[in-house]
């Protein structure tokens, strides 16, 4: 069983919710090991048919990675944290079926990568989104910088990442990050209504237009992800990821020096 994740299976739609509340569903490490292993479950799965991705409560899916493990991340961790995000949500995002992200709250950081993961995003009309992790002197590492301008355009993903600023939902609206804006209350129902009626078309049908789809998207990502990935690392090197790093654990404006 998990500590960190909450699976239930209802008929043939799956319902995985992200489950460290007190810290705003933040992905810690042991998140990503549990993440893996939850992977070579589902990915086994021959009966399941969609598979929903929410966070517990109802302020956040999740707020990006811990940023308490940050503190010590140097470039060799960077690289390797990163790559074993990049690679979890990749599989995700090739899972044998559709995966619905049902943002119920903030969606930052690796919050958001992991929506960007997901074949299809509603969101609860509490939701916000965004790209923060410039502000912590470092750079998305977790698939970001290849999958936001892939599905929102070049400049829109731009301003997000270099500003870090966050978007409420009718915005994600507005620029295509996500496909509907449900009042809170109601987004788990449209969440599985949306699934069942997936899982109601033939499902062979279902997985080879995902895969196909998906394909669509590819152009060398390999090359991007790695370059996204030793560029986080180098950013785990410098005085100002520490000092971002440190500012938002004490609550405090960061000042940033170039370094
Ligand atoms: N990592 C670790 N802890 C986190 C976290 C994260 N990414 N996001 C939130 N938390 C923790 C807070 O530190 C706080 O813990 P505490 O109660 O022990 O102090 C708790 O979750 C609640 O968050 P808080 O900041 O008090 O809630 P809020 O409603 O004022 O603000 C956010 C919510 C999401 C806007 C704010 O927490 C935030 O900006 N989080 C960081 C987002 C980020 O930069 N993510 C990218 C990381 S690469």
């Amino acid at each position: 069983m998990f500590k960190t994740l909450i699976y239930e299976k209802k008929e043939n739609i799956g319902l995985l919710t992200i489950n460290r509340p007190e810290k705003m569903n933040a992905i810690s490490n042991e998140l990503t090991t549990e993440l893996k292993k939850f992977l070579d479950k589902v990915e086994k799965d021959k009966d399941l048919r969609v598979l929903v991705i929410t966070g517990a409560g109802n302020k956040a899916f999740v707020a990006g990675a811990d940023i308490k493990e940050l503190i010590d991340r140097d470039a060799s961790q960077g690289r390797e944290v990163t790559q074993e995000r990049q690679e979890a949500f990749s599989r995700l995002e090739n899972l044998q079926v559709p995966v619905i992200a049902a943002v119920n709250g903030y969606a930052l950081g690796g919050g958001l990568e992991l929506a960007l993961a997901c074949s299809v995003r509603i969101a609860s009309d509490n939701a916000q989104f965004g790209a923060p992790e410039v502000k912590l002197g470092i750079i998305p590492g977790d698939g970001g910088t290849q999958r936001l301008p892939r599905l929102v355009g070049l400049g829109r993903a731009m301003e997000m990442i270099l500003t870090g600023d966050f978007i409420d939902a009718q915005e994600a609206f507005r620029i295509g990050l996500v496909n509907k804006v449900i009042p809170q209350k109601k987004l788990m129902e449209e969440a599985m209504a949306l699934a069942q009626k997936i899982a109601a078309r033939p499902p062979l049908a279902v997985r080879y237009a995902k895969e196909a789809v998906n394909r669509s998207q590819e152009g060398d990502r390999a090359s991007g992800f790695a370059l996204e990935s030793y560029l986080h690392a180098l950013t785990c090197t410098t005085e100002d990821k520490k000092e971002g790093v440190s500012a938002f654990l004490e609550k405090r404006k960061g000042k940033f020096k170039g370094k």
